[in-house]
C-alpha cells in the first residue's frame, strides 16, 4: 500500500482559552492545507476523529459543524471515535477511503478541547473508555488502571521505579525543543518520584495532562499527489486491532495485545519488521504506557522495556528514537487530536524538519492506543 501525505499541520498543545473547539480545527487544518499546497476544491472528504466533544463541551454532530467551519459544508464530512486512538482511527479510515479509489484527496485530523470543564467532570469523561459495569463503576479512573499495570510489570519483569520515571525525563527532554509542546521545561528522575502521588505507583510527572489541542494532514492517492508534490512521504502500512476493553479480562495485564497483533498487520502490510523501524511515536498516556509499547512493537524483548528505557536506547541519539515529539506526556494529548500530532512529528521528521527533535529515519511508526487497549493502531511511513 502507499497513500502520500501531501501536508502537515498542528496548534499549541495546551490550554486554549481563546479558541473554540471548531477554531482550532479549523487553524491545524489550514495549516495542513497550506503545508500541502492544495487548494480548497481539491479536498474531497474530510475525517475527524474526536473522544467526546459531547461531554467536554456539549457539541455533537462534530463532523457537520467541522466542515461547516471549515467552510467545505458541501463535501462528506465523517466524524470518528475510538477514545484516546480516535485520531488514529481517522487517519485509517482516510487511508481506506483513498485506497479504496472512493476519493483521492482527503483531509483528516484530530481534536480535542479538555479543558472547558472541571477535573472531575474530565476524569469521569475520559474513564468513559474504560468498562462502565467493571472498573468505573468502582471508581477505576485510567491513572489507577495504568497504576495497577505498571505495579505487575515491576513484580513480573524487576522493571524499577526510576526506570519508569526515566520515560518522563527523556520525554520532557525532547518536548523542551518542540514549540508546540505543552510543557517546554526539562524535569529529573527525583522530581518524577517526588511530584505529587496519582495512582500508586504513577505520581503526577507519570502521567499524560489534560490538553486542548488539534493536528491535521493532507492525504492523496499516489497518482494524485503528483500533481503537487515530488517527494512526498508515504504511509506504507496500517494495522488496527482490538481487545478486552476491562483489564480482567486479559490473560495477563503486562501485555497490550492489540499492539503487537496492529503491529504486525502494519508491518505486514509495509513488508518491513520491527528492527526496521528507525523512529516512533508512541502512546505513553503513562510512563509505564511507553515501556508497554516498546516490547508489544518489537523494539526490545518483553520485560525489558524498563531496562531498555534506563540504558538510552529509547534516547534521541539511541537505537530506535522514540518521542521525540515529547510523546504525550510532555508534549500533551488532546485525546482525539493525539494519532494525528503523532503523524505530524513522524512526517516532520522524514522531511528532515524537525529542527533540534531532528533524527536520521527514513521509515518511521505511530502508535495510538484507546483506553486500556481495547484499540490500538499502528501506521508506518516511509520517506
Ligand atoms: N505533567 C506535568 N505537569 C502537570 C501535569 C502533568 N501531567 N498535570 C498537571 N500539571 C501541572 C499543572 O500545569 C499545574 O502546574 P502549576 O501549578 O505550575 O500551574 C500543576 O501541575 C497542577 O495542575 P492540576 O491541573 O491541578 O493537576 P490535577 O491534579 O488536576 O491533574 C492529573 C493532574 C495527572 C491527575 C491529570 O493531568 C490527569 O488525570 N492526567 C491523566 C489524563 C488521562 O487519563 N488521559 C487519558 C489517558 S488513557
Amino acid at each position: 500500500m502507499k497513500v502520500a501525505v501531501l501536508g502537515i499541520g498542528i496548534t499549541k498543545f495546551g490550554e486554549q482559552w481563546e479558541s473554540s473547539f471548531s477554531n482550532i480545527f479549523v487553524e491545524a487544518g489550514s495549516k495542513a492545507i497550506q503545508d500541502a499546497n492544495i487548494d480548497g476544491k481539491d479536498i474531497e472528504a474530510i475525517y475527524v476523529g474526536t473522544m467526546s466533544a459531547g461531554r467536554f463541551i456539549d457539541q455533537e454532530h462534530i463532523n457537520a459543524l467541522i466542515a461547516d467551519q471549515a467552510g467545505l459544508n458541501s463535501i462528506p464530512s465523517t466524524r470518528v471515535e475510538a477514545a484516546c486512538a480516535s485520531g488514529g482511527l481517522a487517519l485509517r479510515q482516510s487511508i481506506m477511503a483513498i485506497e479504496s479509489g472512493m476519493h483521492d484527496v482527503v483531509v483528516t485530523g484530530g481534536v480535542e478541547k479538555m479543558t472547558d470543564t472541571t477535573m472531575s467532570k474530565t476524569t469521569r469523561t475520559l474513564v468513559t473508555a474504560a468498562d462502565q459495569e467493571w472498573e468505573a463503576f468502582l471508581g477505576m479512573t485510567f491513572p489507577g488502571l495504568y497504576a495497577m499495570i505498571a505495579r505487575r510489570h515491576m513484580h513480573e519483569f524487576g522493571t524499577t521505579r526510576e526506570q519508569l520515571a526515566m520515560v518522563s525525563v527523556k520525554n520532557h527532554r525532547n518536548a523542551k525543543n518542540n514549540p508546540f509542546a505543552q510543557f517546554n521545561m526539562e524535569i529529573t528522575v527525583d522530581d518524577v518520584l517526588n511530584s505529587p502521588k496519582v495512582a500508586d505507583p504513577l505520581t503526577l510527572l507519570d502521567c499524560s495532562p489534560i490538553t486542548d489541542g488539534s493536528a491535521c494532514i493532507v492525504l492523496a492517492s499516489e497518482e494524485k499527489a503528483k500533481e503537487f508534490t515530488d517527494s512526498p512521504i508515504y504511509v506504507t502500512g496500517s494495522g488496527q486491532a482490538s481487545s478486552t476493553l476491562s483489564l480482567h479480562d486479559r490473560e495477563q495485564i503486562t501485555v497490550i495485545d492489540s499492539t503487537c497483533n496492529a503491529s504486525k498487520e502494519a508491518y505486514r502490510r509495509a513488508n518491513i519488521t520491527a528492527s526496521d523501524v528507525q523512529i516512533a511515536d508512541v502512546h505513553d498516556a503513562f510512563t509505564i504506557g511507553e515501556i508497554l509499547a516498546i516490547e508489544g512493537l518489537g523494539f526490545v524483548k518483553k520485560g525489558e522495556g524498563g531496562k531498555a528505557t534506563e540504558d538510552g536506547v529509547t534516547d534521541k541519539g539511541g537505537r530506535i528514537p522514540v518521542n521525540t515529539s515529547g510523546g504525550l506526556k510532555a508534549k500533551g494529548h488532546p485525546v482525539g487530536a493525539t494519532g494525528i500530532a503523532q503523524a505530524v512529528e513522524i512526517v516532520s521528521q522524514l522531511r528532515g524538519d524537525a529542527g533540534k527533535r531532528q533524527v536520521n529515519a527514513d521509515i518511521g511508526l505511530t502508535h495510538n492506543v484507546g483506553g486500556s487497549g481495547g484499540t490500538s493502531i499502528v501506521h508506518i511511513f516511509e520517506k
